[in-house]
């Protein structure tokens, strides 16, 4: 991609210093959809001042052609397909091609892509032993963070990453193997032996089988709970500029290989304001425990000298519905009824959401259901405990990351990401001799 696909001809923006009264006429620039965005690089050469923006509230880092996210009317498009299309009529497998090569796939290259993806499903038989150095209780996301680091060692010196062909395999790799190695993150956590992927069985069904299969005897996937998988990855496998990708985007940058970059992405991924939200989720609803104290725990969340925040409501951009949260909130029904259970959690997160959306605090911030709100009612239906959401989120979201990290590379814009500062620090001063102290 190059400015030219992206500018508007002759349209700019004037910055004037006023405490100089030197000005700058700036590129603007328009994207297919979304907000325009202006090219600052002239003001800092030719006024020198830079911008201010901590945690990027206004700043686009990167040009990006694979998710749109519209904040204002809750619309999410992969490569400008709506999610609510995909999640119908797709499946992961084929949205992780979708993501990758910017169209969907016919049959045969969908067959092509999906034989490539269940024959890299193992794992070297060196990271099997890669496990035993954790502690027994180690977080499955620490377990993680390592081991997909660790792929680096098997394959950083075959790690051309301006060759399409080994970035594209370095991607087939990590679609294929983060189910097993979640999967066996959560066998370490029980001490019970690693089951070895199965070539017969899809995606949501292999990684299933690897967290709740014995050797000792058959296990037969319920079918329900694979589809479920599907869409839980589905959904949650790519979103513009978020802290992850943002993370992978700058490590990246550095020419790192693919597997430390996504480890990087991984560690980000895990804090409970970004995809750890989701077995936050949880634990808060665990800790509110019943409707008689929902008035409690919301005037907590409205009080700014207080820490609570309602996890798995806002979003830096949704500044409306998360319209994932609503296709994971109808697929809790449908796996709540095929498991014939209820789950007095659901039950409580509808009676939470109801009144959030009723109280003016909540409403005039625009804080609704994030895709992380309703996801773990599903997890903890199917078996799956609370301290692997997030490597169930991770699994989903790592096509995200490697289509941006390919997209970053192939960017002729991209240099390594160096943001600049506000010193606030002491001005130049002399060292003191400890004598003189
Ligand atoms: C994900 O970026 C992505 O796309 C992320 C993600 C993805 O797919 O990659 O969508 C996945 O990370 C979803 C978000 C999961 N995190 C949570 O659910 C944690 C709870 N949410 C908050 O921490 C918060 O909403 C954030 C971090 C998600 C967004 O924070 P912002 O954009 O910095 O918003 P803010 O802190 O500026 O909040 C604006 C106001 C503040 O009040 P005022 O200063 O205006 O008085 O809203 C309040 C905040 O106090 N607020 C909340 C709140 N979130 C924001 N108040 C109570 N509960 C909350 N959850």
């Amino acid at each position: 991609m190059s400015k030219e696909q992206t500018s508007s001809p002759r349209e700019t923006v004037t910055i004037i210093d006023n405490s100089t009264g030197k000005q700058v006429e700036l590129p603007l620039y328009r994207g297919t959809e979304g907000p325009a965005v202006f090219d600052i690089g002239g003001m800092a050469k030719q006024l020198g001042i830079y911008t201010y923006d901590p945690g990027f509230r206004s700043t686009a880092s990167c040009q990006s052609a694979i998710s749109l996210i519209d904040g204002p009317a809750g619309r999410l498009l992969y490569r400008g397909y709506p999610i609510e299309q995909l999640a119908e009529h797709s499946s992961f497998l084929e949205v992780c091609y979708l993501l990758w090569y910017g169209s969907l796939p016919n049959q045969q290259e969908l067959e092509k892509f999906t034989y490539s993806i269940t024959h890299h499903t193992l794992l070297h038989e060196g990271l099997r032993e890669f496990f035993q150095g954790f502690r027994y209780d180690a977080h499955p996301m620490a377990i993680m963070v390592g081991v997909v680091g660790a792929l680096s060692a098997f394959y950083h010196d075959s790690l051309d990453i301006h060759n399409p062909k080994v970035r594209e395999l370095s991607a087939h790799r990590l679609i294929a193997k983060l189910p097993t190695i979640a999967a066996w993150a959560y066998r370490y956590s029980k001490g019970e032996p690693f089951p070895y992927p199965r070539n017969e069985l899809s995606y949501g069904e292999n990684f299933l089988h690897m967290m709740f299969s014995y050797p000792t005897e058959p296990y037969k996937v319920n079918p329900v709970a694979a589809k479920a998988m599907d869409l839980l990855f589905l959904t949650h496998a790519d979103h513009g500029q978020n802290a992850s990708a943002s993370t992978i985007r700058l490590a990246g940058s550095s020419q790192a290989n693919p597997y430390a970059c996504v480890s990087a992405s991984v560690g980000t991924l895990w804090g409970p304001a970004h995809g750890g939200a989701n077995e936050a989720v949880i634990r808060m609803l665990e800790e509110i425990g019943s409707p008689d104290r929902l008035d409690y725990f919301i005037a907590r969340a409205k009080d700014r000298d207080d820490p609570f925040r309602l996890m798995g409501f806002g979003h830096r951009v949704y500044k409306n519905y998360d319209p994932r949260a609503k296709i994971i909130k109808k697929l809790c029904d449908e796996v709540l009824a095929a498991y014939e259970t209820d789950d007095p959690l659901f039950t409580l997160a509808k009676q939470l959401e109801e009144r959030v959306q009723q109280d003016e605090y909540f409403v005039k911030r625009g804080l609704y259901p994030n895709v992380d709100f309703y996801s773990g009612i599903i997890l903890r239906t199917i078996g799956i405990p609370t301290n692997m959401f997030t490597v169930v989120f991770t699994i989903g979201r790592a096509i995200g990351w490697i289509a941006q990290w390919n997209e970053m590379i192939t960017d002729n814009q991209t240099s390594i990401g160096r943001p600049r500062q506000l010193y606030t620090g002491p001005a130049q001063r002399d060292y003191i001799p400890l004598a003189d102290r």
